[in-house]
């Protein structure tokens, strides 16, 4: 049924459901998954900051940004690890995180996008993030939302 899904993951514990949803139905199908993930614009955010200090990570903001898009796909990965799906694609977009990821299930003809219902937002009662109710919008393919 499916054949090429695409998992949209922004290091939120939502997005590491809907890596496991995905990886479980890419083993059951049999299909390719590539975990994707929108990296923010070069800007040092206060969630940027809180990161270092955790880490104890000193370093240009270039090189902690990209080793919090590393760590978001790692975490990805260790889920399709664990379905038998040893080396899935990774991709890092930049720019408005619905739109890249609609333009590149687009482009290279995903038939599945799995996503997490909410994600790093913090908007306490949403039900539906805006990335997730975009991309369902927006998506030519079927979309599954991750509770
Ligand atoms: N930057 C991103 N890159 C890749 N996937 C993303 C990104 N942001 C969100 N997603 C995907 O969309 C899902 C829902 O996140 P969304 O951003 O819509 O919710 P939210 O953060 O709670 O709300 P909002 O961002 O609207 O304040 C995530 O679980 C993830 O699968
Ligand atoms: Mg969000």
């Amino acid at each position: 049924m499916f054949k090429n899904i695409l998992c949209a993951v922004d290091g939120s514990k939502h997005a590491l459901r809907a890596a496991e949803v995905a990886s479980d139905l890419a083993e059951k199908y049999g299909a390719d998954l590539t975990f994707l993930t929108v990296s923010k614009e070069l800007k040092v955010t206060e969630e940027v900051k809180r990161f270092m200090q955790v880490e104890h990570l000193t370093g240009s903001p270039q090189y902690i940004l990209d080793e919090m898009t590393d760590r978001v796909l790692d975490e990805a990965r260790d889920k399709a690890k664990k379905h038998g799906i040893a080396k899935p694609k990774t991709e890092v977009k930049t720019g408005h995180p619905a739109r890249a990821i609609v333009a590149y299930a687009e482009r290279t003809g995903v038939d599945l996008i799995v996503l997490g219902s909410r994600g790093m937002g913090d908007i306490e009662g949403l039900l539906l993030g805006s990335v997730s109710h975009k991309v369902s919008s927006m998506a030519k393919c079927t979309c599954i939302t991750v509770k």
